[in-house]
């Protein structure tokens, strides 16, 4: 039986609740896709189904946490907008100390972590900055995401031929992987134990989070409402010391959502710091 768009809408609405995942009609095809799916992953017939389960017995357990994951778009790669991570590299890194005088020990928290390549390429550039820096204070990296399947894939550290293509320079696939009899590769405890992952949906209090002085955000407030995207930001830029620096993706933006969080361009990349 055809699942209708009054049902489809069902499912938008309840994704929308827990995620803040926005999904107009004209993307109610994808719905349908992911919850043919679920159909499967539960040993239900069709999408009909799913809906028929979902309004009698309700969305839990590991029906909700595979609709949660089905609904996230995971795009991901390392390195990801390189000019970026040059600036953490060339600027921010060396600036910590004097940007922050009295910290003794900095904090970076990436947001939305996907399959953890962003938080890993952040790492790379850790462990190389405290390579040349060996007296410098620790540098810890927190990463959270909302989606299970994707946290369990950084926590494993292991990415395709395919995916350390995208983004990592052979120099750094060597020094920091190693390949495994399956022929994919693996990363390196020196690079992956800088990393702790947690879940954290971005709609709910960050609290025990504590405070950062980098946050990166990126390509995950795309898929927020205005007033959502205006919400998280300014809940994060409670979690920044000031003088913490804020990044968004290329095609997000932080402008006029607050007074204290200065806009600074440099090498054709936006940032913020936090007034
Ligand atoms: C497109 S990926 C971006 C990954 C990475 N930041 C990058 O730029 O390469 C978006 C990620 O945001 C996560 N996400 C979506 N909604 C979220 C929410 N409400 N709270 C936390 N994470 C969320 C998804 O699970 C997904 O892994």
């Amino acid at each position: 039986m055809n699942i209708t768009p009054q049902e489809l809408k069902y499912f938008a609405d309840y994704i929308e609740s827990q995620l803040g995942i926005v999904y107009a009609p004209e993307n109610y095809y994808q719905l349908e896709t992911r919850l043919k799916n679920i159909a499967d992953f539960l040993s239900l017939p069709d999408a009909n189904a799913v809906y028929k389960k979902a309004i009698t017995k309700g969305i839990n357990g590991t029906f909700k946490q595979f609709l949660l994951d089905t609904s996230t778009n995971n795009e991901t790669s390392f390195f990801r907008d390189f000019k970026v991570f040059q600036i953490v590299e060339e600027k921010i890194l060396p600036s910590l100390q004097v940007s922050f005088p009295n910290s003794f020990n900095y904090r970076i928290w990436c947001c939305a972590a996907s399959f953890g390549q962003e938080p890993y390429s952040l790492a790379m550039l850790v462990h190389e900055f405290l390579e040349k820096n060996p007296k410098h204070p620790p540098i810890e990296i927190i990463a959270t995401d909302i989606a299970e399947h994707a946290l369990k894939r950084c926590h494993e550290g292991v990415y395709s031929h395919l995916e350390v293509q995208r983004g990592l320079s052979s120099v750094r696939l060597l020094k920091y992987f190693t390949k495994n009899d399956s022929d994919h590769w693996v990363l390196k405890p020196e690079v992956k134990n800088r990393v702790k992952f947690q879940t954290q949906n971005l709609l709910e209090p960050f609290a025990g989070m504590g405070i950062f002085h980098l946050i990166f955000c990126r390509y995950v407030l795309i898929y927020q409402d205005n007033e959502r995207r205006k919400q998280i930001i300014k809940r994060l830029e409670k979690c920044l010391r000031p003088n913490g620096y804020f990044i968004l993706g290329a095609s997000e933006s932080a402008l006029g959502v607050s007074e204290t969080l200065l806009h600074v361009a440099e090498s054709n990349v936006v940032f913020y710091q936090r007034n």
